[in-house]
C-alpha cells in the first residue's frame, strides 16, 4: 500500500486505515496554511469530498492535521496515520508540504485526478508512520525553453510534476542562440525579434528536415511573476538562466551592437534556426556589460531572493563560448591587452567575474556551468558540473558549492534505450536503471569537500523536443528515478535496489497516467511517440567515466 516514490527514510505499517468522509476536515496551523490550501484543493478535486477547514487540530479527528514540529529538520516531516486520523508534522512549511505530497500518494493514483471518477468510492489512508527527510537540499530540474518554447501553462504543470516528486529547484533556461524567452522592458527587441524564428531544424543538426513554420513565444513579466509565485507556493525555487557570453545569438539578432561588429555584419544575423553552438558571441565591450546589467536589474526584480531556499541564485550560463570571433576582433584583442589578460579564455573569465562581482554586490549569488571555474571565481559563486564529475570535484576542492548534473548520467535528452524505434536518438543510452544508479557525490571528495555538494539536477535540453509530449517522453519515467536519487538516502550497504524501485514504479505509472504524463512505457515508445525517419545523433558504447 505504500509504494512511495521517492522512497522515505522509514515506513512502519500499521493494520487499519483512516477513511476520509464528508465529515473529514483538514486543519492546518497558520504556518502551514499554504500546504493546507494546496492539499484541500487537489483532494477536493479528486475526491469530491468537502474537506472543510478545521479550526483546531481536534477538528481534524478522522481527517487530516498539518502543523510544525520544531524538533524536526528544515525539510523533514513525520506522517502518522492512526485511529485518530492523519497528522503531518514538519520542521518547516516545506517539510509539511512534502508530507502532504506523500499523503496524496498514499490515497492512490486516482488522488491525482482533477475530478472524481465515482463519488461513492471510499478514500482510505493505511495506518502507517512515515519519517522522512531529503538527502540533498538542491533537487533540481533544468528545462530549456529557449530551443523550444513551452507556454506558461506547461511550465506551471512542470512545477506540479516536480512537487509531486519532491523536487525543489526549477532551473529556467530562458535564453540561447535559438530564442530569448523573457520580456525585458528596457530592451523590447529581445522578445520582438529574439523570441521567434521563421523555421526550425527538425531532428538533429545533420537532419535534412525543416519545420517550415514560425516557432516562438516568451513569458511576459507578469507570467514570470506568476510562475515564481506558483513555484514558491510549492516550495520550489526558480533559478533563471541568462546565458553569457556565448549562446547569445538571439540577443545579438535583436541588438546587433552586442556582437563582434568588427568581425562580421551582425545586422545580418537572425535567431538561429538549427542546433549546435553558434560562433556569434557577445563582444567584450562596456556597452555589452551595461546592456546586460540592465537585463539583470529586471531579472533580479522578477526573481526576488526570498522566493525560496535557493532564490538568491542567478545562473549566468558561461558554457561553450566559442572564441573564434574574439580571436579575430581588434576590439576584443585590445580589451585583452588593456586588461593584461593572457588570452581569450581569460577574457571569458573576466566577463563572468564582472557579473559575479555585480551580483554579489546586490546580495545575490552567481551560479554557472563548470567552464566558469576556469578563471577563478568569487567565494559565494556556485558551479553546475555538467562535463562529467571533474568540474564538481575541482569546484568543491576550491571551496565552491556545487550542483552535480553530469551529462553522461542526467541529461534527459540522451536516449533511454538502444532500439531503432527510439525517437530522435541523441547521445548515450541512459536507461531508467542508469539514472536510478546515478551517484551525485564524486567519490574523490573528502567528507569536508563533499559538504559543498548542494545537490543534483537533471537537465532537459529541447533541441529535439518540439512539444510537451516530447518533453514528457524524455523526462519520464527517468525523472521519477532521479527524484529518488536526489531525495532518498542510499540504503547501505549494497547500493540501490532497482528491482524494488521497479515494483513501486508499477504503481507510480498509474499516478503518472492520472496526471496525464506521456512517459516512455517500459515496453518502448507507443506508435505516436516515435519519429520514424527523423535523424538523431546516437553515440555508441558506454559513456566515459570522468
Ligand atoms: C551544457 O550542456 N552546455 C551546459
Amino acid at each position: 500500500m505504500t509504494e512511495l516514490i521517492p522512497a522515505p527514510r522509514s515506513v512502519v505499517a500499521g493494520s487499519g486505515e483512516v477513511r476520509l468522509t464528508a465529515r473529514s476536515e483538514i486543519y492546518a496551523s497558520s504556518e502551514t496554511e499554504g500546504a493546507g490550501n494546496w492539499l484541500r484543493t487537489v483532494l477536493r478535486q479528486a475526491t469530491g469530498l468537502p474537506l472543510r477547514e478545521g479550526r483546531e487540530l481536534d477538528d481534524a479527528e478522522g481527517g487530516i492535521g498539518l502543523q510544525l514540529d520544531p524538533g524536526l529538520g528544515p525539510e523533514e516531516y513525520r506522517l502518522v496515520s492512526d485511529s485518530s486520523g492523519v497528522l503531518i508534522e514538519g520542521g518547516s512549511a516545506a517539510g509539511v508540504f512534502w508530507g502532504a505530497q506523500t499523503l496524496r500518494q498514499l490515497l492512490g493514483p486516482d488522488a491525482y485526478r482533477r475530478a472524481p471518477l465515482d463519488r461513492d468510492r471510499a478514500w482510505t489512508v493505511p495506518h502507517v508512520t512515515i519519517e522522512d527527510s531529503p538527502r540533498f537540499r538542491w533537487r533540481g530540474l533544468m528545462l530549456d525553453v529557449a530551443r523550444h518554447f513551452m507556454p506558461k501553462e506547461g511550465v506551471l504543470r512542470q512545477l506540479d510534476l516536480m512537487a509531486a516528486h519532491k523536487l525543489n529547484v526549477f532551473h529556467f533556461h530562458l535564453t540561447d542562440d535559438q530564442g530569448w524567452r523573457v520580456e525585458i522592458k528596457r530592451y523590447p527587441k529581445l522578445t520582438e525579434t529574439g523570441s521567434w524564428r521563421a523555421r526550425t531544424k527538425f531532428g538533429h543538426r545533420a537532419s535534412p528536415l525543416w519545420d517550415e513554420k514560425p516557432h516562438g513565444g516568451f513569458y511576459t513579466q507578469d507570467d514570470i511573476r506568476e510562475i515564481v509565485a506558483y513555484a514558491a507556493e510549492r516550495h520550489i525555487s526558480v533559478v533563471p538562466e541568462i546565458d553569457v557570453p556565448g549562446h547569445s545569438q538571439a540577443a545579438i539578432a535583436a541588438y546587433p551592437e552586442l556582437g563582434n561588429t568588427d568581425v562580421i555584419d551582425t545586422t545580418a544575423l537572425s535567431v538561429l534556426d538549427t542546433w549546435g553552438i553558434s560562433a556569434n558571441v557577445l563582444a567584450p565591450t562596456d556597452n555589452t556589460l551595461r546592456f546586460y546589467e540592465g537585463v539583470f536589474e529586471e531579472v533580479l526584480e522578477l526573481f526576488p531572493a526570498g522566493a525560496g531556499e535557493f532564490s538568491e541564485f542567478i545562473h549566468v550560463g558561461g558554457d561553450e563560448c566559442r572564441k573564434d570571433q574574439w580571436k579575430q576582433s581588434t576590439a576584443a584583442q585590445g580589451r585583452i591587452k588593456e586588461l593584461g589578460l593572457a588570452d581569450e579564455d581569460e577574457l571569458q573569465a573576466w566577463f563572468i567575474a564582472h557579473f559575479d562581482t555585480w551580483l554579489t554586490a546586490r546580495g545575490r549569488r552567481l551560479i554557472g556551468w563548470d567552464e566558469i571555474l576556469e578563471g577563478g571565481l568569487a567565494e559565494g559563486a556556485a558551479v553546475a558540473s555538467w562535463r562529467g564529475y571533474a568540474g564538481g570535484v575541482a569546484a568543491a576542492r576550491a571551496g565552491h558549492d556545487v550542483v552535480m548534473c553530469p551529462e553522461q548520467y542526467v541529461y534527459l535528452d540522451h536516449r533511454q534505450a538502444p532500439g531503432e524505434d527510439e525517437p530522435v536518438p541523441i547521445g548515450y543510452v541512459r536507461t531508467l536503471e542508469d539514472v536510478y544508479r546515478f551517484e551525485p557525490v564524486p567519490q574523490q571528495l573528502t567528507e569536508a569537500e563533499a559538504r559543498h555538494v548542494l545537490g543534483t539536477q537533471a537537465n532537459v535540453w529541447t533541441e529535439v523536443m518540439e512539444s510537451q509530449e516530447r518533453v514528457d517522453y524524455q523526462s519520464y519515467p527517468r525523472l521519477s528515478a532521479f527524484a529518488e536519487v536526489a531525495w532518498s538516502s542510499l540504503p547501505a550497504p549494497g547500493g540501490r535496489d532497482f528491482a524494488g524501485f521497479e515494483e513501486r514504479m508499477a504503481v507510480h505509472y498509474r499516478r503518472l497516467d492520472a496526471l496525464g504524463v506521456g512517459y516512455r512505457p517500459p515496453t518502448g515508445p507507443l506508435p505516436w511517440q516515435q519519429r520514424p525517419g527523423v535523424l538523431g545523433r546516437p553515440i555508441e558504447g558506454a559513456p566515459p567515466n570522468r
